[in-house]
């Protein structure tokens, strides 16, 4: 399959085959997201954004797997690094009991947790975060940076905003805003307040705003943190968590005031800081943390997704001393994890990927903004996290379906809004290709 000449082809989506493997497949299943039916054939080409389904179909994919695999299909610098090791088994060590040196697996350079870990801290030493607890998902990254942030300041109290997203289970589902099915009828940790999440991109910080986070009297943070008038005490606060751009909320900008009110309360309040770059990070907004575009400095920083494994990051001081307070038996221990990984941060920082990822983002926001497209209120993103919001549901789900039958796969978040996550290495012509077909995705649906 060639990259650089390919085209989507759909004869029907699903296909037969598709339509068997899905009820299969869910035979045993328990009911979950599942949007469409979409059966990648991993056996069949694929390259960059381009897959092969089990029918025989051809499609972008422009979700990168939920932003699970942020290089696309088969990407160069991971298939040939792969390829050169000679693998054992267990791959997957009880990592929290045990050490693994990754260097000797197969005798070969396969870096492991270790490697992964040096590299990440590479990555946020501008913020002085020097450790990291890996574990094996989003939530659970976001489960033990909650944690790490009650023991080390023995607050009580979480601060989240309006539309966030930090996962499925119990602590981090607490935290979560942006969709009652998420949360309805679940217990959830106590004392967390919510404070609205500022995208209104005119909100100057003197002047009450869009969204309600800035009032006359400042704004609702600094309120409700007030010594004299505050209901809730700076020091009982265990710690404030953010998305820098929210994922499952609708892909939702901040105003740069927001941000940095927010970075200035928690720091004159000595507030933890929590950036939930799950979906935001490891270059997807064209820089490796999407913190690093906004005035802030967080305390820790969970990551997933396009980093393959999750990973809490803080500095020192900030994680228990005590051991077990806080582990795993996978965690740290997915060498092949740990090994993609750290073939994704060096292909981003080897092929120029951040910068890649500016340009091509820029390339369809300016193109989505040039193209009609009835029925769509807004065009917004950052790098290659971009959206398109539609008047209703109705027609988003609509058009979800329609590119697919036209062979793009895009996902929805928030209530209206539509997903664009392509590979950090996609292509000119290959954003061209894709807003071609949201159009007709859109002429369609319309
Ligand atoms: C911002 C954010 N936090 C946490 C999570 C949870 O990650 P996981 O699904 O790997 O548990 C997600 C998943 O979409 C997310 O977008």
């Amino acid at each position: 399959m060639n990259r650089e000449t390919t085209t989507p082809s759909v004869t029907s989506m699903p296909g037969p085959n598709a339509e068997r493997w899905a009820d299969r497949h869910h035979e045993h299943a328990a009911p979950s997201t599942y949007v469409y039916d979409f059966v990648w054939d991993p056996a069949a080409p694929a390259t960059g954004p381009f897959c092969t389904d089990i029918d025989g179909n051809v499609l972008m994919d422009f979700t990168s797997h939920v932003g699970g695999a942020p290089l696309g299909y088969n990407h160069p610098s991971v298939i040939e690094r792969l390829r050169e090791f000679d693998l054992v088994d267990p791959l997957t060590i009880a990592g929290q009991d045990f050490y693994v040196s990754g260097q000797n697996v197969g005798e070969s350079g396969l870096p492991g947790p270790t490697e992964l870990m040096e590299r990440l801290v590479g990555t946020t030493s501008q913020y002085g975060l020097d450790t990291v607890f890996l574990s094996n998902s989003g939530a659970e990254a976001v489960e033990n940076g909650i944690k790490i942030a009650y023991d080390h300041t023995g607050g009580e109290y979480a601060i989240t905003f309006d539309g966030a997203f930090h996962g499925r289970t119990l602590g981090a589902l607490s935290l979560n805003r942006s969709k009652a099915v998420h949360r309805r009828g679940y217990p959830s940790i106590s004392d967390v307040h919510t404070i609205p999440f500022c995208d209104d991109t005119n909100a100057s910080g003197t002047e009450p705003c869009g969204c309600g986070y800035f009032t006359a009297e400042g704004s609702q943070l600094r309120s409700l943190l007030d010594p004299d008038r505050g209901a809730v005490g700076a020091s009982d606060v265990a710690y404030c968590i953010v998305e820098p751009i929210q994922g499952e909320g609708g892909y939702r900008l901040p105003s740069d005031a927001f941000m940095r009110d927010l970075a200035t309360v928690c720091d004159e309040r000595d507030i933890l800081l929590i950036a939930d770059e799950i979906q935001a990070g490891i270059g997807r907004t064209g820089e490796l943390w999407a913190s690093d575009q906004f005035p802030i400095e967080p305390d820790v920083i969970t990551s997933a997704k396009g980093l393959r494994v999750g990973a809490t990051i803080a500095s020192e001081d900030v994680f228990p001393e005590e051991k077990a307070r806080i582990s795993s038996t996978w965690g740290a221990g997915a060498i092949i994890d740990s090994a993609l990984g750290v073939f994704t941060l060096e292909a981003i920082e080897n092929e120029g990927l951040l910068a890649n990822a500016t340009a091509r983002g820029r390339q369809a926001i300016e193109l989505l903004d040039d193209t009609p497209l009835e029925g769509v209120v807004d065009v917004r993103g950052l790098g290659l996290m971009l959206a398109v919001e539609f008047e209703s549901k109705s027609l988003r789900d609509d058009v979800v379906d329609a590119a697919l039958a036209e062979g793009l796969l895009t996902l929805g978040c928030g209530q209206k809004t539509l997903r664009l996550l392509p590979p950090l290495d996609v292509t000119e012509r290959e954003i061209d290709l894709a807003v071609e077909l949201l159009a007709s995705a859109v002429d369609r649906a319309a």
